[in-house]
Formats: C-alpha cells, sequence, structure tokens
C-alpha cells in the first residue's frame, strides 16, 4: 500500500459534537534492529520485534468540536498536565494531519500513563504513540470511516510510524515485522506487520527481563542516532547486515534453534552499538555495568549451557532474554550476579505471549 491509500474519504465524514476513546499499546524490543531512516519516517532495514506484555501505555482520548484554526490540544501524563510531550504531539499532528485531517476540527484532552516507571529505560515513545495511534484510528471510525479489523490495525501501525518509527510495531502482540523484506511476505516500509510465518513453541513463551543500570537520561536522542546513520562509514554493509539477520531468523523461529536466535540477537545489539561508536560524532549509549553485564552473561552460559541472550536498545539498560522453560534456574542467577549492578537492586520482568 502507498501513503495515498491512507487518506480518508474526506465526505464520509460525520462531525459529532465530543467523544471520548480509550486505547492501550505495549512496548517492544528489537530482535533485529532499526536503525537509520530516511524521509519520512522510512526505515533503512527490516526490523522484526517482540511486544511484551506488562510493559504497557494507556491512553485516553477526549474530543470537543472546535471552529477555530490550528491544533488544540491538552496532555496530562499520569495525571500532570506535560507541556514536552504536548509539544512532540503538536510535531506528530503537523505530519499526520493529511491522513487524519479531523484532529483540525477538534480539540482534544489526552490522559496517558505508563505501566513502567519513566526511569526505567524503557522508551515510551513506541508504546504511547501506538496507543494514540489505535485512538485516533477509533475516532476516525466514530465520526463515520468504514475500517475492516485488518485495515484498522495497519492505519494504526502507519499513523504510529509518523510519531516514532517503532511505535508501528507495538500495534501487533506477538513478533512484528516492520521495513521491505525480499523474504517476508507483505512485509512494508510504511507499516508493520505480524510476523506472518510459523513460529516455533518456544519462542511463542519468552521472558523479557529489563535490567536498569543508570538513572540519568540518555545524551542523544534515537532520532540523532538514526540521523548519524547517513554519514556513516559502515552504513551498507550494516543494513547487508540486517536484512541477512532478518532472512536467518525465519528458520531459526520455525525450528526453534534457541542458540542461532542467542546469536543473531546478541549480533543485533553488539551492531546497534558500534555504529553509535563509529558515528561522526561518536557516541557510547552503554554503561560501564553494561560491559560487566554482558560478560556476566557470556561466562554463565559458558558454564551453565542455559540459553540466557541480552538484547540492548538505544541505551545503557539490558534486555534479558530467556525461554520460559528454562525461568527458575535463569531468574537464580539473575538475582544473584546481575541485580547487585542494576539501580536500586531491582529489574522489570516482562514477558512475550502469543498464539
Ligand atoms: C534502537 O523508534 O525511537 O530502539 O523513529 O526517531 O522515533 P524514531 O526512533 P525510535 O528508534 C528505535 C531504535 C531502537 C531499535 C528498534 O526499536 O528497532
Amino acid at each position: 500500500m502507498k501513503s495515498q491509500d491512507f487518506l480518508p474519504n474526506i465526505t464520509d465524514y460525520k462531525l459529532i459534537e465530543s467523544g471520548e476513546v480509550t486505547q492501550k499499546a505495549s512496548s517492544n524490543i528489537a530482535l533485529i534492529k532499526y536503525w537509520g531512516k530516511v524521509e519520512v519516517q522510512i526505515p533503512v532495514n527490516t526490523s522484526i520485534s517482540y511486544t511484551l506484555s506488562n510493559c504497557y501505555t494507556k491512553t485516553k482520548v477526549k474530543f470537543k468540536r472546535k471552529n477555530t484554526q490550528g491544533f488544540e490540544i491538552t496532555v496530562f501524563l499520569d495525571g500532570v498536565e506535560s507541556v514536552q510531550f504536548k509539544e512532540k504531539i503538536l510535531n506528530f499532528f503537523e505530519i499526520a494531519q493529511p491522513f487524519i485531517p479531523f484532529i483540525q476540527s477538534y480539540s482534544f484532552e489526552i490522559h496517558t500513563e505508563n505501566t513502567f516507571p519513566h526511569s526505567s529505560g524503557i522508551a515510551s515513545s513506541a508504546s504511547g504513540f501506538a496507543a494514540l495511534a489505535l485512538c485516533f484510528v477509533d475516532i476516525e471510525k466514530q465520526l463515520g470511516q468504514i475500517y475492516s479489523p485488518q485495515f484498522s490495525s495497519i492505519k494504526a501501525s502507519f499513523i504510529a510510524r509518523l510519531g516514532s518509527g517503532s511505535a508501528c510495531r507495538s500495534i501487533y502482540e506477538g513478533l512484528v515485522v516492520w521495513g521491505n523484506h525480499y523474504a517476508i511476505k507483505d512485509s512494508n516500509k510504511r507499516y508493520a506487520i505480524p510476523y506472518p510465518y510459523e513460529v516455533h513453541a518456544v519462542f511463542k513463551n519468552f521472558c523479557d527481563t529489563i535490567l536498569v543500570l543508570e538513572k540519568n537520561k540518555k545524551k542523544i536522542s534515537s532520532t540523532k542516532g538514526h540521523e548519524l546513520m547517513n554519514t556513516n562509514p559502515y552504513k551498507e554493509a550494516r543494513i547487508h547486515s540486517a536484512q541477512e539477520n532478518a532472512k536467518e531468523l525465519i528458520s531459526v523461529l520455525k525450528e526453534g534453534d534457541i542458540s542461532t536466535f542467542g546469536k543473531i540477537v546478541e549480533h543485533e545489539a553488539l551492531s546497534l552499538h558500534a555504529m553509535m561508536m563509529t558515528s561522526d560524532p561518536a557516541f557510547i549509549l552503554m554503561h560501564e555495568n553494561t560491559l560487566v553485564c554482558i560478560k556476566k552473561i557470556w561466562k554463565f552460559r559458558e558454564a551453565s549451557g542455559l540459553p540466557l541472550y541480552f538484547t540492548l536498545d538505544a541505551g545503557s539498560s539490558v534486555h534479558l532474554l530467556y525461554p520460559q522453560q528454562d525461568k527458575t534456574k535463569i531468574e537464580a542467577f539473575i538475582q544473584e550476579e546481575l541485580l547487585p549492578l542494576s539501580i536500586e537492586n531491582s529489574c522489570i520482568y516482562d514477558k512475550v505471549v502469543f498464539n
């Protein structure tokens, strides 16, 4: 589908006086990382992610008819008015406006809350923009657009992408693909789709424990990081490698090959950070304890033979990935060896469960 396919039929709009919708969307963790984009929010490579269960955003949008020009919004984050978040949403409105033109005709009161702490290092933009996009598609349906369930999800994913790239994957549960890939049918650069192939049972019930290693906000935004990919000397090699990794993951997911899964996922995480270190200007988002943690995981795996792997986002937190079936032994190790590296000796236990 092309961008034009997402323009609503304005003559179908029946502008009601006011209304309210509520939606929720979970955060996601990329196995194959989205890093680098071209205009507008089009990824340079395919990404594949797991949508989490416990870490989610719930958003309520109240809308009321207005006759003035321009956008009118108030945003509340956990009950407190947030100017910072309002700015982000206004930027998003500018880009998304042709696809949800009714936003000109209403004033919005947006109430959003996350189940995970702000300092947790889990990006709230993915779940936040996904929940907001789902709300806007709901409103559009209340205003008379007739969308099938499948098109509703695709449109929400398309709209969420305009807010934050990774948000387009948070529309679906389980494994999700975003970005064209010749080996993945129906994959699309403008929106995400549920992973379309067979997945072994072991990957349908997977744990993600998030170890937060520092409280401070990251110094370079993902958006800036994506931009720096344009001049990275290893850009083409990175894109090629991500596409190859995505392809290799297809048979791995089908066969239930946990060790190759771990190899690919760790390679993706380390390549992502290698791209940051080889950007100009270079930047490092890992914390000293990120490395300590990685080395401990490798040592533990070597000694125990248990399938504990890691991945990293654009930050210092470590996502510990392991199958549900090995939870008891692996969590004992996490408690004993890794928790002392985290802030406040705590972590967030999350999981991915789907059919
Ligand atoms: C490292 O989606 O946060 O988490 O599109 O600029 O909002 P914007 O970037 P964002 O980038 C996420 C990058 C990543 C990898 C991933 O989630 O695929």
